[in-house]
């Protein structure tokens, strides 16, 4: 028999935005995906991660409860806590963050939206953090030619071979991202930033197509299809 894994993990899921670009009428979490809130994939997806100890979710005012209802129901027995989330997203962390114990070594943070990550990338996460690195970040090619604009109005061609789009989840050791939230730098959009701000490094590993965010329309589209098992 494998051994059993300590559960060192802890999984912050920020779910408390509004999902304007959606614009499915609720809260993007609780938008249904396969007859399922898109909440419930994403929180299926973290814990097939046994290294998972807890799940802090961060939710609208006023759906606590009733999202911490829907993730505990398919937690499979990891711990569920759901608290008020902020004004945006680094706000939102940082409130689901004060409350995971001090006992985890490992916090992932991992958006709502990103419903349908494999569990290789989580566990490629939380092994490069537990191998040493300060921050870790799932990365993908980008397809796309890009641009950069000039002050002046025209633009350039940016070499895409040293570009990655950033998923989630991202991976810290706890108290390295403690000390990030709380030095907060206001240029960081993600924790990742959060960190590098503190001037530490940050570790891509391979991320998948799988572990798009479901942002607009489109992509619940194409997130229907896969949940519906018609891989491409
Ligand atoms: N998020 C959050 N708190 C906020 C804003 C965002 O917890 N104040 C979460 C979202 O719930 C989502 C993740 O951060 O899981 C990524 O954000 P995004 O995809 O932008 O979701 P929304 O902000 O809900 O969407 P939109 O920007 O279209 O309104
Ligand atoms: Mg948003």
């Amino acid at each position: 028999m494998a051994p059993v894994e300590p559960r060192t993990v802890a999984a912050i899921v920020p779910a408390a935005g509004s999902g304007e670009r959606l614009g499915a009428g609720v809260p993007k979490a609780m938008a249904p995906l396969g007859g399922q809130p898109i909440l419930a994939h994403a929180v299926r997806a973290l814990v097939a991660e046994p290294r998972l100890g807890l799940l802090v979710l961060a939710a609208p005012d006023g759906l606590e409860e009733q999202m911490a209802g829907v993730a505990a129901a398919v937690a499979g027995g990891v711990p569920v806590v759901a608290v008020t989330g902020g004004a945006t997203r680094v706000e939102s962390v940082r409130a689901a963050l004060e409350v995971v114990p001090e006992s985890f070594e490992v916090v992932l943070v991992h958006d709502a939206a990103r419903c349908l990550v494999p569990v290789e990338v989580v566990a490629a996460v939380v092994d490069a953090v537990l191998a040493g690195a300060p921050a870790v970040v799932p990365g993908q090619p980008v397809v796309d030619t890009i641009r950069e604009l000039s002050e002046q109005g025209g633009s350039r061609t940016v070499d895409r071979s040293r570009l990655r789009a950033v998923q989630t989840p991202q991976g810290f050791p706890a108290d390295i991202l403690r000390r990030a939230h709380a030095s907060g730098d206001p240029r960081a959009t993600d924790d990742a930033g959060l960190v590098e701000a503190l001037g530490l490094p940050v570790t891509l590993v391979t991320g998948h197509p799988r572990a798009f965010k479901v942002t607009t329309a489109l992509d619940l589209v194409l997130a229907e299809a896969l949940v519906a098992g018609q891989e491409a």
